[in-house]
């Protein structure tokens, strides 16, 4: 029988009582998404999936995308993005290091996904977690002078400026890719599209502007918005067990991987992604290009 049991007071929801691979019914089902948009997070243990079931799972939710690093793409299943320092044949088979800064997936396009589900395949015994931070309750536990401050601003993402905080290790951008990269304008205050509730879009890590404020008094806001929404009474911290899958909102929670050994220990994990507004209805991307 069905169980949904809060992993936090403030964030996710374990799905208990349900093999993903079956039948779930669309009582069932309708509950699960429900949890899914309150709590920002679902967590399923001790499952099974092949790549089929793995896309099957993640269409009920939404349209399924894919637009990062492609070349990790599982071969046989391009829906699957490989996340894992495994090589083979002195090749990666993934993206080993992905995400280990607090952010939302793809908040550097005009429509970024609504949610992402990670399956895990193999995990280290130590390291290799994810954070989540559920930024409805951010938003919602900021005080009203905050809010009413940052209600209508915007806030510029630069996909340029956030390859550096993102992949430390990768080169930085090349000509090509600056001139490609263009910034996005997003509102601070993300209305989700389904639940109509209120989210801090400020990212976590990267040093992000606000639309024409000075930067004297942009800097310290954002940074005080960021700090404000990672505080531990709005995360959680995953310990991957095999098995696991979770699904997270993307328009409502950041997240961020932690580092582990990665010359001593293994790590596979499937990634499915679902897409933005055209899965949710919501009539236009919630974000706009700047020209440069
Ligand atoms: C991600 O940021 O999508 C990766 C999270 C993880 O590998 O735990």
């Amino acid at each position: 029988m069905l169980e949904l049991v809060p992993i936090t007071d403030s964030i996710g929801t374990e799905v208990r009582g349900v093999d993903v691979t079956g039948d779930i019914s669309a009582r069932d089902f309708d509950r699960i998404y429900q949890a899914w948009i309150d709590t920002c997070l679902l967590l399923f243990r001790g499952q099974k999936m092949t790549p089929e079931q793995q896309i099957a799972l993640t269409r009920r939710f939404g349209e399924i995308t894919t637009y990062t690093r492609s070349e990790f793409n599982e071969p046989e299943h391009p829906e699957i993005l490989v996340l894992s320092n495994i090589t083979r044949d002195g090749k990666p088979i993934g993206s080993a290091y992905s995400g280990r800064v607090w952010h939302s997936d793809g908040h550097y396009l005009s429509d970024p996904p609504a949610g992402t589900m990670l399956y895990a395949i193999e995990v280290p015994p130590e390291g290799g977690d994810t954070w989540f931070a559920n930024m409805m309750a951010a938003y919602d536990a900021l005080p009203a002078a905050m809010k009413e401050r940052i209600d209508d601003l915007k806030v510029v993402i630069s996909r340029v400026q956030s390859r550096p905080y993102n992949y430390p290790d990768r080169p930085a951008p090349t000509p090509e890719e600056r001139a490609a990269w263009v910034d996005m304008r997003h509102p601070i205050v993300r209305r989700h599209e389904v639940s109509g509730r209120n989210a801090l879009y400020s990212g976590g890590n990267v040093p992000w502007r606000i639309e024409g404020m000075p930067e004297a008094e942009s800097a310290p806001l954002v940074t005080f918005l960021q700090e404000f929404s990672v505080q531990p009474r709005f995360t959680y911290c995953h310990r991957w067990q095999p098995g696991d899958i979770l699904l997270w909102d993307n328009r409502s929670a950041m997240h961020r991987a932690t580092p582990y050994d990665y010359a001593a220990y293994r790590r596979l994990m499937h990634r499915t992604t679902i897409a933005g507004h055209l899965s949710t209805g919501s009539p236009v991307p919630v974000g706009e290009a700047i020209a440069s």
